[in-house]
């Protein structure tokens, strides 16, 4: 091995070399990609984060540098010196194609193993050898661009609030724990046997306490732990944009997000945003699409039918409306071709949500076939098929339930249909607000009201009066911004005063007492003079992938966590060291 001496530091990165450095003479570091040995003739194609330069060795390469080179395998570190020239035979497919480097200074800076994988992007890799050895997989083209692009994009937020007055302030990661909804990390405390600390899942109470403390406006790139089942938008540890603001209102907070999203699509992708976006109250988002992230690219809207089949012989619709859910369709434009077998994916993909079955009809070429027609009269078969407009090619899909399941099915399916239909670009990009949450969320099962953004958002003016009466009917000063289908970020304008927000707490079920436990510092602070406030978050993961046209926010994050929460490279979590627990007073209860 040779040793990396002052002298050797790069004068150019590999992937900038260009036929405007024909004649220099430069020196490249990297890794090889890979040695091509042609007997009289070496070729070893260099990598670093920009791109790939080949280097060239020949019958004129001093004997010792030529030896070394026919040693190089892929992934040796290596440094070259030598002069640009043109290539005799071009590369059409790489950006330095034209040009190699005729190699006069050579050193082997580290050997390598042969890799688990070759570092190329595409190939038939298993994820789980991607990220037992994440370190390689990073090194992939798509990878590093994925991570510089993140890079480009924090430090193009960080200018944007900077230059409109926001001041960055980082809140603690050893907190009590914040009410965002999903279950704590808890830390436990040495010095407070059988205290814990929990991570935040949001910066939420600092922030507002910022904005007593008179900062105005506050921004924080800021690290949230949920514990919370993964998919492929949600990360146990994650990033948020976290912004606040004070006297404020929904349109400024709004504005300053739009033109904050603008400044990114300017500076990171050189496109031009058109804002203000479109807002959508959040009843309409659920009764035309089924969902509050509406995936607006498409329509597929839903159509309520339940008035035309709550008579019906058929017990599957009208019972449903009878046990005061609905029947609801969506004409799926062009569907009529999906096969047999399609559509019983898709009543799978139904059952995931819950329904008992889907119900459907196509039009294929003027004739009729359909899972339910024969249970329905004639006149209740032609008003479903022109309410939904149904012309040939289309494709009826028919959820007959309780409201909660007929709109999670529905609005999942006609985002089904969509993608297999390839109306998904990524590229086309639709941002969409909805506003007018509704306060509270009733859960069934625990047979109690939650709050759907946090207890800290103020209910609409004029909706306080129900707020004892009727708190399901109770809309909310929150809104979230949704970009393709995700949710990109919410917020909300905050509640301000002890009255408001004691009564908030005992509409969740939390006691004086335990209001007091768990925020009484919050409480106690109302009383010393507590501005008008609110704010947003964005997921920076989220924002990322989808301005990247990509999927799933791991391909964004350095070193995510796998679906079960562990992070598989370091083998994490893992056990703790007994005499640490004994520290930490904790014992441990053993599984059966
Ligand atoms: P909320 O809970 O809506 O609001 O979170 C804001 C945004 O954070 C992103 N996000 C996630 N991203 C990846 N993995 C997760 N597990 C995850 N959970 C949330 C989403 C989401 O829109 N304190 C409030 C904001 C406020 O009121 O100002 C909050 O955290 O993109
Ligand atoms: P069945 O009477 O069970 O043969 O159902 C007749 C048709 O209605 C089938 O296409 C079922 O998939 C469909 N179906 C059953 N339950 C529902 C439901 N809750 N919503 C919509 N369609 C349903």
């Amino acid at each position: 091995m040779d040793i990396f001496e002052k002298n050797d530091k790069r004068t150019h990165y590999c992937g900038t070399l260009t036929k405007e450095n024909i004649g220099n003479r430069v020196t490249v570091l990297g890794w090889a990609q890979k040695q091509r040995d042609l007997g009289s003739l070496i070729f070893i194609d260099l990598r670093d984060r920009t791109g790939i330069v080949q280097l060239a060795f020949d019958e004129n390469t001093e004997k010792s540098i030529f030896d070394k080179a026919f040693t190089v395998r892929a992934e040796f570190v290596l440094m070259a010196k030598g002069v640009v020239r043109e290539r005799a035979t071009k590369n059409k497919n790489i950006p330095t194609g034209d040009i190699e480097i005729v190699v006069d200074e050579f050193k082997i800076l580290n050997k390598a193993q042969t890799p688990p994988f070759e570092i190329t992007d595409g190939g038939d890799v298993k994820a789980e050898l991607r990220m037992k050895h994440r370190y390689l997989d990073l090194r992939r083209p798509e990878m590093q661009k994925n991570i510089i692009a993140r890079s480009k994009i924090t430090n193009l937020t960080r200018n944007y609030f900077s230059e409109n007055g926001f001041i960055d302030v980082e809140t603690p990661n050893l907190i009590r724990p914040t009410p965002e909804g999903a279950r704590d990390y808890l830390v436990p405390s040495r010095v407070h046997k059988g205290n814990f600390y929990a991570l935040p899942q949001s910066p939420q109470i600092y922030k507002q306490l910022l904005m007593y403390s008179g900062f105005d406006r506050y921004i924080q790139i800021a690290r949230c732990f949920r514990d919370e089942d993964l998919r492929a938008d949600r990360q146990p540890e994650f990033t948020q944009i976290d912004m606040e603001i004070s006297f404020t209102d929904e349109e400024e907070i709004m504005t300053i997000n739009e033109g904050f999203l603008a400044y990114i699509f300017k500076n990171f992708m050189g496109k031009e945003l058109k804002t203000p976006f479109p807002r959508m109250t959040w009843h309409e988002a659920m009764e035309r699409y089924g969902s509050d992230k509406p995936d607006v690219r498409f329509g597929f809207e839903l159509n309520n039918i339940s008035d035309i089949v709550e008579n019906s012989e058929f017990k599957v619709f009208s019972g449903a409306v009878a046990n005061g859910g609905s029947v609801r369709a969506i004409n799926v434009k062009g569907g009529a071709k999906f096969s047999r077998k399609e559509i019983d994916s898709l009543t799978e993909k139904a059952k995931h949500y819950h329904a008992k079955g889907l119900a459907w009809l196509k039009n294929s070429n003027g004739e009729i076939s359909s899972s339910y027609a024969k249970f329905l009269t004639e006149a209740e078969n032609n008003a479903i098929v022109e309410r939904l407009g149904v012309e040939s090619g289309d494709l009826v899909l028919v959820v007959a339930d309780k409201n909660k399941v007929v709109f999670d099915t529905l609005g999942a399916l006609r985002c089904e249909c969509a993608k297999r239909l390839g109306l998904c670009d990524p590229f086309d990009f639709k941002f969409l607000w909805v506003t007018e949450f509704p306060l509270f969320e009733y859960i069934e099962e625990d047979g109690r009201f939650y709050a759907m953004h946090h207890p800290f958002t103020q209910p609409m003016v004029e909706d306080y009066q129900y707020i004892d009466t009727d708190p399901g009917r109770v809309r909310a000063r929150a809104y979230d911004i949704v970009l393709n289908g995700t949710e990109l970020g919410g917020g909300s304008i905050r509640i301000n005063t002890t009255e408001m927000q004691e009564h908030m707490f005992s509409v969740l079920g939390i006691s004086k007492d335990d209001a007091n436990e768990k925020f009484g510092f919050l409480l106690e602070a109302f009383k010393y003079g507590v501005p008008p406030h609110g704010g947003l978050a964005f997921g920076l993961d989220r924002l990322v992938t989808l301005l990247l046209g990509l999927e799933d926010i791991r391909d964004v994050i350095a070193f995510p966590k796998a679906q079960n929460a562990s992070e598989i490279m370091s083998k994490c979590p893992s056990f703790a060291n007994p005499d640490d627990l004994k520290e930490l007073g904790i014992a441990l209860i053993s599984e059966e």
